[in-house]
């Protein structure tokens, strides 16, 4: 298939554009670089073996989008692009909701309008909202979600309903990740988070690498084994592997939208991660525990029985491959794409 991925320049999106070129599909790449940097587009052609068709521009502009559909034939599209962090999201709510609905609209217009019948799009597990006891299975309702960046995966899963209800021709897989982790084993590409990173595993590793002091645990008198919150840590190759999953199956199903958990099933604490981590390094890493974080469940994992099923898919990495190729990633980019 030719396929159009959004974000191929971030952090699955690299990943997934490695495993889609692997399985035969080609790949076109559209990514702003607001929040990825172009480094990354040689570092990906090394590991293809091809050259990769960029186009840099913010999906949010429909005319630019118009043009490439106009120019291109697409027969799937995968949407990664958008704005991410949970926190960020509270202090520029506008921005949020401008960039991840704009993206969203301009890329369904121009499926619409240019026939493109498939589309996979990144949800998260943070639309499950504060659902109380995990697993947390696709068919929960209603989803719902803490932050304005949630609340726009929320709000793009009710649109893409509708859209589909519209246009039954249309096949749409929501994909809602747990906590994306880890690198690819070559070590070449990997996540590089602009400013502090907000989520543990990119902060543990710069901890690791000496680009930051010590790690802060955010509370350890949750109501968990060892009192620190536990989540679905997925390594970032059997994400991408879900993707290349979920677009084969589109092929297939009659459904127009179908929403698949991706996650390991399996909660690891806080503290469990950190271990892990010094496993990987060799080495104890300085921490201390501070407050909790606003906002954190202490617990949150998948059932990933469903697309387990129906993509034919499974995770096959363990913590400590996660922490292995994480390491190796940042042990050999300390800092990031930028050297
Ligand atoms: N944590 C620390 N110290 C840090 C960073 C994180 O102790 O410096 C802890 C958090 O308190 C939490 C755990 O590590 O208990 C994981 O935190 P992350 O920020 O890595 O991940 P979250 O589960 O909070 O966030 C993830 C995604 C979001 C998504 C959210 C809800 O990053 O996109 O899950 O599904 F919205």
């Amino acid at each position: 298939m030719r396929v159009l991925v959004s974000g191929g320049a971030g952090y699955i999106g690299s990943h997934t554009v490695v495993q889609l070129v692997a399985a035969g599909h080609d790949v076109v790449i559209v990514d702003s670089f607001a929040n990825s940097k172009p480094a990354v587009i040689g570092r990906l052609e090394a590991l293809t073996g091809r050259h990769l068709p960029v186009h840099a521009f913010d999906l949010t502009d429909y005319d630019k989008t118009e043009r490439l559909f106009a120019d291109e034939p697409f027969d799937a599209v995968i949407h990664f692009a958008g704005l991410k962090a949970v926190g960020e999201s509270a202090q520029i709510p506008l921005d949020y909701y401008e960039n991840n609905l704009g993206t969203s609209f301009s890329l369904l217009r121009a499926m619409q309008r240019h026939g493109v019948r498939m589309l996979v799009f990144s949800s998260s597990a943070t639309v499950y909202g504060e659902r109380g006891a995990p697993p947390y299975r696709e068919d929960f309702e209603p989803i719902e979600a803490t932050s304005p960046y949630g609340r726009t995966k929320v709000m793009i899963e009710h649109i893409l309903g509708d859209v589909a209800a519209a246009n039954p021709a249309l096949r749409i897989g929501i994909l809602r990740y747990f906590n994306p982790v880890g690198a690819h084993p070559s070590g070449t590409i990997g996540e590089d988070p602009q400013g502090i990173p907000n989520n543990l595993m990119p902060f543990i590793a710069q901890v690791a690498v000496g680009r930051r002091e010590r790690l802060v645990v955010f509370g350890d008198d949750y109501p968990t084994a060892d009192g620190t919150c536990e989540r679905d840590y997925i390594h970032v190759e059997d994400l991408a592997a879900g993707h290349v999953a979920a677009l084969n199956r589109l092929a297939q199903v009659e459904a127009p939208v179908s929403v698949w958990n991706l996650g390991t099933g399996q909660g690891t604490s806080v503290f469990g991660m950190l271990h892990a981590f010094e496993r990987a390094v060799g080495h104890e890493l300085p921490h201390v525990v501070g407050p909790r974080r606003a906002g954190d469940q202490p617990r949150s994992w998948a059932d990933p029985a469903k697309a387990n099923a129906e993509l034919g898919w499974r995770t096959e990495k363990t913590i400590d491959d996660m922490c292995a190729d994480t390491w190796r990633w940042q042990s050999r980019n300390p800092t990031g794409y930028e050297d």
